[in-house]
């Protein structure tokens, strides 16, 4: 279903990205890997950018093909380098990145956001994340800080909760339904690459192992990159502004608890 595709996948480098872009490779895609760092393995294409700045964001544009067929956006932070950063890279650059490169998606082409179980709070949470959704970019995000008060540890969860309010609001924006453009985002839970050390020492360790002891064990990256390129591909035609959980039932297990059943 992806054969001769051209999938373009930010955050290759590590972990999710990495082994979406293999296994990509090995259903016969081709792939642009974009990232901040150099991938492990050379790759025929890649660019080395920040999706959390403006420039950075421009450099991807100009040099990415002029016609691809899906987005998946995997890049992400930890909330380790602070709220300002971290909304920057998780949601205002993955956006900004994405609505530019939308006229460029042939039509009938994918968009898919790895948001996180993280966001699970956004129906809690809607007035904040409707603000910070409504924002134009990253010159409107120091103000908008200033106004809410957003601690550092709670930068990540808003920046997945925007992802995922907005992967709704977008699947309806003539940008993107115009041209037959889906976008989806996949929520995994934890997932033992190198960023979840980090949510251990950001959410705590009894947070992190109670998640991972309600289902029984951690994911790992090639758990999740079959649901990433299954939104990419044709068998996923009917799918637009789904958040599909990948968490080994986790998110069943919080609505358990949160809703009482
Ligand atoms: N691992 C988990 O437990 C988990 C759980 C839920 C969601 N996620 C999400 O999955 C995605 C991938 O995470 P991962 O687990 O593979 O982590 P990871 O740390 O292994 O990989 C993240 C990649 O993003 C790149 N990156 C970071 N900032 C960047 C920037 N400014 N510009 C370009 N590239 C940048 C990094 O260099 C790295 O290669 C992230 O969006 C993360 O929030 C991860």
């Amino acid at each position: 279903m992806l054969l001769g595709k051209t999938i373009v996948i930010t955050g290759i480098s590590s972990g999710i990205g990495a082994r979406i872009g293999e296994l990509a490779v090995a259903e016969g895609a081709d792939i642009v890997g974009v990232d901040l760092n150099p991938p492990a393995r050379p790759l025929d294409a890649f660019i080395k950018a920040d999706i959390g700045s403006a420039q950075g964001v421009a450099e991807i544009v100009q040099t990415l093909p002029r016609r691809f067929d899906a987005l998946c956006n995997v890049a992400g932070v930890s909330g380790m380098i602070g709220a300002a950063k971290t909304l920057a890279i998780n949601f205002y650059g993955l956006r900004e990145l994405t609505e530019a490169l939308a006229p460029r998606l042939r039509e009938g082409g994918a968009v898919v956001n790895v948001a996180s179980i993280a966001g699970y709070g956004w129906r809690a949470n809607l007035e904040r994340a409707k603000a910070f959704v409504s924002a134009r970019g990253f010159s409107d995000l120091g103000p908008l800080l200033a106004a809410h008060q957003v601690p550092d540890g709670e930068a990540y969860p808003l920046s997945k909760e925007l992802l995922l309010l907005w992967t709704m609001r977008a699947a309806h924006q003539p940008l993107f339904k115009d041209r037959g453009l889906r976008i989806n985002a996949v929520s995994p839970g934890p997932v033992t690459t190198p960023i979840l050390k980090e949510f251990r020492q950001i959410f705590g360790d009894p947070r992190v192992d109670d998640d991972i002891a309600r289902v029984g064990r951690a994911g790992s990256a090639p758990d999740i990159a079959p649901a990433v390129l299954f939104l990419c591909s044709d068998g996923a035609r009917w799918i637009n502004g789904a958040n599909l959980p990948v968490d080994g039932g986790l998110e069943a297990s919080i609505n358990a608890t949160v809703l009482g059943f």
